[in-house]
């Protein structure tokens, strides 16, 4: 694999641009850069979609479904292939990803304050490795073969290096797990798949933005191919969770996205779905977006609640991030929240997130680990479960509610972005008894009651009293 900096020629169907329109830099679509090289800004997949095949409607792609026998038309990454259009066919790696659920969830909704039916969950904890990356990875380890890349590594905060580290040992073209983690720092389900799928795992002392700097650092000097998402083309492959939103709303678009925000590349994937399928005149009407954050690494809300960073047309004012990120620097401020997942200071992808939340009407929210676990017992007990950092954007959703932003009436869907079984040890501090283990846990971190713990009921082993705590606590309830 060589990083060589030949700019594409102009006919290419998909090329690779620099994000900053006063550089505007491109690079044929099989060159590997996950910074421009001539400004290192961030790099956007460009298509010319006059001269590509795109479908008429939405619609035509339901003709794929009764083709589940071809690997990609199973995909739920791969079937909408015509709107990522980078790769031959031939070349295009999945191992299934993509069968997500869509579900309405009048519990979640009723908690949050929404009409019945209004409230929708997409889950992505469907997907094989139990997050929403396997979207990204599909596409990412696709462009890694056709460069014929081996070994891929990414720094994580558990869920990339699952993802990153199931591709490579569910494929059979050579790959490498190479993954940076931060002490302490990563989920204990996460970690435990990173070791089962065999990934070599780095672990540094530091957290997810120190990663974040080593592996680019990493990546650069011994050449290997970066799957975090500065890669673009993750971003083209969590596109599609927008397209299976649509999909399972009978391609009318719902009134808000709600989705938890960390180091971005999601909100930044879904915006650049909207521009194109916009574009392209495959939807009238554009969702808003609300991007929520942790309190707890809450750059994004800061910078844009705060500091008023926008999109500015692609020149935004970065001066204003740096000095933010200069001021943490100095304070020693480091991201602390449950939401292991979203626990990032310097989101990689702010840019490419300005213009989403520029052509969605976007907002940014910040909420309370208190509003995260609270919301993620609720979306247990009325949906399926999520870790915390997927609960983020429920709490968003409650918040943006209760302002009156978000109107009772609208059709509103929350990412929930990863499995509930990916951290275990947030869940049962919530709902055990273990006073000890819920301070360690959660009350370090200013959660100071479990409102909607069920608590497991410890009973002597005696039948007659096992009896009398079943009719005590098993009242139904309607
Ligand atoms: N939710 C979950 C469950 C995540 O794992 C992540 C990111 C996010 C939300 C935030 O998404 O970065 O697109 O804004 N996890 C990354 C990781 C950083 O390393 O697994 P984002």
């Amino acid at each position: 694999m060589s990083v060589s900096f030949t700019t594409t020629q102009q006919t290419d169907l998909a090329f690779q641009r620099c994000l900053n329109p006063a550089c505007a830099t491109t690079l044929a679509v099989d060159q590997v850069a996950f910074a421009c090289p001539v400004c290192g800004d961030l790099i956007d997949i460009v298509y010319d979609w006059d001269r590509l095949p795109v479908p008429r409607r939405l619609s035509d792609f339901e003709a794929r479904w009764a083709d589940r026998l071809n690997p990609l038309n199973f995909s739920g990454v791969w079937r909408f292939r015509d709107l990522l259009p980078f790769s031959p066919t031939d070349q295009i790696v999945t191992i299934g990803e993509g069968q997500t659920l869509l579900q309405v969830a009048d519990k979640v909704g009723q908690y949050i304050g929404m009409n019945p039916g209004r409230l929708r969950l997409q889950y992505e904890g469907m997907n094989p490795s139990g997050s929403f990356k396997d979207n990204g990875m599909a596409a990412a380890f696709t462009h890694a073969r056709m460069v014929g890349a081996r070994r891929v590594a990414c720094a994580s905060t558990g869920n990339t290096s699952a993802a990153l580290a199931v591709y490579c040992s569910a494929t059979t073209y050579g790959f490498k797990a190479i993954i940076f983690i931060g002490s302490g720092k990563i989920a204990y389900g996460k970690l435990a798949q990173a070791l089962d799928h065999g990934a070599l795992t780095i672990q540094i002392v530091g957290d997810f933005d120190d990663a974040m700097h080593r592996v680019r650092q990493v990546a650069d000097r011994l050449g290997i191919y970066l799957m975090n998402s500065v890669n673009p083309f993750r971003l083209e492959g969590q596109k599609t969770i927008m397209y299976r939103v649509l999909e399972q709303l009978g391609w009318e678009p719902p009134d808000w996205i709600v989705v938890p925000g960390g180091n971005l590349g999601n909100s930044s994937a879904f915006g650049k779905a909207f521009i194109e399928l916009k574009h392209l005149g495959l939807i009238n009407r554009v969702p808003r977006l609300a991007v929520i954050n942790a309190s707890g690494a809450q750059t994004l809300d800061q910078l844009v609640g705060n500091h008023g960073l926008t999109w500015l047309d692609g020149l935004p004012d970065m001066a204003l991030a740096h000095s933010y990120y200069e001021k943490m620097d100095a304070d020693g401020a480091k991201a602390s929240t449950i939401a292991s997942a979203i626990e990032i200071n310097r989101p990689v992808n702010l840019k490419k997130c300005l213009r989403a939340l520029d052509f969605c009407d976007g907002v940014v929210r910040q909420v309370s680990d208190q509003e995260i676990m609270d919301a993620k017992a609720r979306v247990g007990a009325g949906g399926l479960g999520c870790e915390p950092a997927s609960a983020a954007s429920v709490a968003g959703a409650k918040k943006l509610r209760e302002e009156g932003v978000i109107a009772p009436s609208e059709s509103v869907v929350c990412i929930l972005t990863g499995h509930q079984l990916k951290d275990p040890t947030a869940t049962v501090a919530y709902h055990g008894t273990d006073q000890d283990n819920f301070e360690k846990v959660l009350g370090s971190r200013g959660v100071r009651r479990a409102g909607f713990a069920n608590r497991p009921v410890i009973v002597p082993n005696d039948l007659d009293d096992i009896i009398r705590s079943i009719a005590l606590y098993s009242e139904p309830s309607d």
